[in-house]
This record gives structure tokens, sequence and C-alpha cells, in this order.
């Protein structure tokens, strides 16, 4: 079988065994290519249409391999690989953190906090940084940015070293072990925070493949709203005047509403929807 027949196979297997999918591709099809292009040590920008040989016996093995390991332990396989890719970016990922997937990340790529920051903005903070994945997109979206990378977590922090350094960022990235923003210094032109926010009854449902990740990093609360809550409360004393907050709240809109009926935000349309991103004013913040 070619690499492209296994690709085509593996898909098939991955539908038909249920695996769950959302951790780095949306489509089997997609994981399928991953995880075919990753045991054939292949770039996965490769052109599959160009795999027209048979694959050699320990090739066919590798991918067996690895097929296998992905559907009898329902680990992600990023988590089997150890990379994960975000905006064309690679980022080291092991179970330490959440696989990186933010769609703050397309928020960065598009530009949507340049009509807030000037050339005189230099500080902005990653809350709940995990594996760093969102403070290294900024830190390479704007040169002139110092960024504070801040989480509860150390094991997560130690996976976002290791990210800032492969991409050679430790002078303007400073990681900081923070129970939300207690260790935040000073004010920031731009926040952004993927925090923790799935609601107790969508926790109660995950499957396998999600509980591989730190529960710290997805429960938010009975409504999923319990670190927001904080955060919204305390962020204005770590903003300038002119800083916006962009935050993420994956399909807890309803919760969100519910939680905050009164406050001001700005939807950022992103490839999942319409409403699972917002940016917040300081000024919607303290009214
Ligand atoms: C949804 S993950 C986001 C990780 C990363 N920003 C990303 O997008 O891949 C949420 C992160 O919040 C961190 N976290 C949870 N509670 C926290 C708290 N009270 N203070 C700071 N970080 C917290 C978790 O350790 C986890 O890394």
């Amino acid at each position: 079988m070619t690499a492209v027949e296994w690709i085509q196979r593996c898909a098939d297997e991955l539908t038909q065994a249920q695996v769950a999918l959302g951790q780095g591709t949306l489509y089997a099809h997609d994981e399928a290519s991953w995880l075919v292009l990753w045991a054939l040590k292949l770039p996965l920008d490769t052109d599959t249409s160009e795999l027209t040989a048979p694959l050699t016996a320990l090739e066919t093995q590798a991918v067996q391999h690895l097929l296998n390991q992905r559907l009898q332990t329902r680990t992600p396989l990023a988590y089997i690989t150890r990379e994960a890719w975000l905006q064309g970016v690679s980022f080291y990922v092991d179970e330490r953190c959440l696989i990186p997937r933010s769609l703050i990340a397309e928020v960065i790529a598009e530009g949507s906090a340049d009509p807030w920051l000037s050339p005189h903005s230099t500080r902005a903070l990653d809350l709940c940084t995990g594996g760093g994945s969102l403070a290294v997109l900024l830190a390479l979206a704007y040169p002139q940015l110092h960024i504070d990378a801040l989480d509860i977590s150390a094991d997560a922090l130690a996976v976002a070293d290791i990210n800032i350094e492969r991409h050679g960022l430790q002078p303007r990235v400073t990681t900081r072990l923070s129970d939300g923003l207690e260790k935040a210094s000073g004010v920031y032109d731009l926040l952004v925070c993927n925090p923790p926010y799935v609601n107790a009854d969508s926790m109660a449902a995950l499957p396998a493949e999600f509980l591989a990740e730190p529960r710290l990093a997805l429960a938010g609360g009975t409504d999923g709203m319990d670190f927001i809550r904080r955060l919204l409360a305390e962020a204005p004393s770590f903003m300038t005047d002119d800083a916006v907050l962009i935050l993420e709240i994956g399909h807890e809109i309803e919760h969100f509403t519910r939680a905050f009926p009164a406050l001001e935000v700005m939807y950022l349309t992103t490839s999942a929807g319409d409403e699972q991103v917002m940016l917040i004013t300081k000024q919607a913040l303290l009214t």
C-alpha cells in the first residue's frame, strides 16, 4: 500500500473507532495524514499526492504501530508525537500542558489587536499560558513586545520554557508561576487569556482524549466562569488606559452572557464561530 492509501485506511479506522478529534485536527483525514507522515518521518506539509511508492515493511510497521497506539490508548496524537502546530508554528507538547489549539492564535495572526497597539506598546501578558503557545505567537507577531507568561501550573510552565527557548525568545518572553494575576507586575498594553472555561456538565462528558489533558487547564467550575469572574474583576488594575483583553470562552457564550449581562464586548470572528473569542476594553471592564 502507498502512503496515500494508508492515510485513507487510517482515516477510516479512526472514524470507525470514533476517536475524539479537536486537539490539533478537526477531521479524521487530517489526523490520518499527520499520523502517516509522522510515522514516515516526513514534514507535515508534504504533498501527499506525490507519495506514490508502496511503503517498505519497516514503514508499514511504523504506521501500524502509531495507529494502534492512537486507537488503543486514546492518547491524543500530539502527546504521542510530542509536537503540535498552531498557525504554522511548531510547539513541543506533553501531558503537562494543554495541547495548543487556542483560537486566539487566529486573532493574533489576523492582527485584530493592531488598532489598540501603538509603537509605544511594549508589554503584553499571556495569562494561563500553559505550554506558552500564545506567548510565543505574540512575540513572533509583535517584535516590540515583552511578554509575561503566567500560569498556576509549574508543569505547564516547564513546557512553556521549552517552547520559548525553541523559538529563541528568552529575552522577551518570561514565564512566572502565578495564581491568576497575583504575580502580574505593572500595567500591560495587551492581555490575552485562554482560561479554563469548561462547565461542569461538559467536563463530566469529556472523551478519553480530553481527559488526558490536565484538568486544571479545562475545568472552569459549575458554569465555566469561575476563573473569568475573578479575571474580569482584577484585570483593569493591570491594564494601561488603552489596553484591551482578548479572551477565549469557547462554547460557553450562554454562561458568559448570563454571568456578565451588562458587559460590553466585541466578538472576534474565528474559524470556529463568531462568539468564542472577544475583545474587551479597560473602559468596558470598569463600567
Ligand atoms: C485552557 S488552558 C490554556 C493554555 C494555553 N494558553 C493554550 O491556549 O494552549 C488554561 C491554562 O490555565 C491555567 N490555569 C488554571 N487555573 C489557573 C489560575 N488560577 N491561575 C493561572 N493559571 C491557571 C492552567 O494551568 C492551563 O495551563
